[in-house]
C-alpha cells in the first residue's frame, strides 16, 4: 500500500494540466511566428505541426518536475518549450513513409500528406535546431553553465544514444522477435529518453537539484517513460482511430514487436500497472512536492489517448 502523498483533487489537477498546456502553447505560438526570412510554406508546416493538439505531456512533466525543486516558471517555459519541439519533430519523422507511414496525427492529416515529404523532412530538421536555439539562447535565473548542461542533456536524449537511436531499434525490427530485455531498451530510449530528459530538465532549472534528487526523478522518470510506452502501444490495440487521434492497429499490420505482442493486453496492460506503482514509490522521498508528478503518472496510465 502506497503512502498518499496528497489528498487528490481530479478537478484541481484538471484544471492545472489544462492551464499548462495552454501556457506552452502559446509560448511555442509566439516563437514561431512569421519570420521574412522562414519561406513561408515551411513556416505554415512547422505551425501545422507544433501548434493546436498533442497532450503536452512532456512540457507537463517538466513543469511538475520544476515544483520539485521550486523552479521559475519562466525557465520552467524554455526546457518544457525546447522538449515539445523535440517531441513535434520526432512525430513529424516518425508519421513519414520511409518510417511508420501514417495518415493521421493529433485528429489531422500527417504533415508530409498536408504538405509534402520534402517539407515534412525539413520541418523535423527545423523544429528539432529551434529547439536547441531557444534553450541555448532564452536568458534564464540559473547559471549559464549549467544552461549548457541543459543543451547537453537534450542532445543525448534526443540523439543517436536516445530517441533517435531507439527510432532506429524500432524500424529495424519490424518482422523480429525481440525479448523482453530487447523491446525494454528500445521503448525507454525512443520515448523514454524525451520523457527522462524533461523531467531532468525541469527539477535542473530549479534551485534545490541535489544529485538525490536527481537520482529519484531518474527512477520515476525510468517507470513512468515506460509506462508511457507500454500504454501507447495498449492503445493502438485497445482503442479506435477516432479516439485516438491516429490510425488504430498500426503496429500489429505492420508487425511491429511491442508490448501487446509480446505478452498480450492482460499482461502488457498489468505491466503498466507495476511500473506506475513503481513510478509513484520512487517518489515517496519527495513528499508532497511531488504531487503533480504523481498525478501524471496516474494519468499516464488512465489515459484513453
Ligand atoms: C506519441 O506521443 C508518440 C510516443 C512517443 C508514444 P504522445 O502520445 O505524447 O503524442 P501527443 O503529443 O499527445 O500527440
Ligand atoms: C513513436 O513511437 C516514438 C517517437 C516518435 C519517438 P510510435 O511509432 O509508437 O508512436 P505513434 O504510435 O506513431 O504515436
Ligand atoms: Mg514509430
Ligand atoms: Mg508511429
Ligand atoms: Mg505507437
Amino acid at each position: 500500500m502506497l503512502t498518499p502523498l496528497v489528498v487528490m483533487n481530479p478537478s484541481n489537477f484538471k484544471v492545472w494540466m489544462q492551464d499548462h498546456a495552454n501556457r506552452i502553447e502559446a509560448w511555442l505560438d509566439a516563437r514561431i511566428q512569421l519570420n521574412p526570412s522562414v519561406p513561408g510554406r515551411l513556416h505554415e508546416a512547422m505551425r501545422y505541426s507544433a501548434l493546436g493538439g498533442g497532450k503536452r505531456m512532456r512540457p507537463l512533466l517538466a513543469y511538475a518536475a520544476g515544483a520539485v525543486t521550486e523552479a521559475k516558471t519562466e525557465d520552467l517555459d524554455s526546457v518544457a518549450g525546447a522538449v515539445e519541439l523535440i517531441h513535434a519533430y520526432s512525430l513529424v519523422h516518425d508519421d513519414m513513409p520511409c518510417m511508420d507511414d501514417d495518415v493521421l496525427r493529433r485528429g489531422r492529416a500527417t504533415c508530409h500528406v498536408e504538405f509534402g515529404e520534402a517539407t515534412a523532412l525539413l520541418v523535423g530538421d527545423s523544429l528539432q535546431t529551434l529547439a536547441f536555439e531557444l534553450l541555448a539562447k532564452t536568458p534564464m535565473a540559473i547559471s549559464p553553465s549549467k544552461q549548457l548542461g541543459m543543451v547537453l542533456l537534450l542532445a543525448e536524449a534526443s540523439g543517436a544514444e536516445g530517441m533517435a537511436g531507439g527510432q532506429a531499434i524500432d524500424l529495424a525490427s519490424v518482422n523480429v522477435n525481440l525479448d523482453i530485455a530487447m523491446l525494454e531498451n528500445m521503448h525507454l530510449r525512443k520515448t523514454g529518453a524525451l520523457i527522462r530528459a524533461a523531467i531532468l530538465l525541469g527539477a535542473r532549472c530549479g534551485c534545490d537539484d541535489s544529485p538525490e534528487i536527481q537520482a529519484v526523478l531518474d527512477r520515476f522518470a525510468r517507470a513512468a517513460g515506460l509506462a508511457f510506452q507500454v500504454i501507447d502501444d495498449v492503445l493502438d490495440t485497445e482503442a479506435d482511430t477516432a479516439t485516438l487521434g491516429k490510425t488504430a492497429g498500426k503496429d500489429q499490420a505492420a508487425n511491429k514487436p511491442t508490448y501487446v505482442s509480446l505478452l498480450g493486453l492482460d499482461a502488457a496492460r498489468s505491466l503498466s500497472l507495476s511500473l506506475h506503482t513503481q513510478a509513484r514509490e520512487a517518489l515517496v522521498p519527495l513528499g508532497a512536492r511531488a504531487h503533480r508528478l504523481a498525478e501524471l503518472a496516474d494519468f499516464i496510465v488512465d489515459r484513453h489517448h
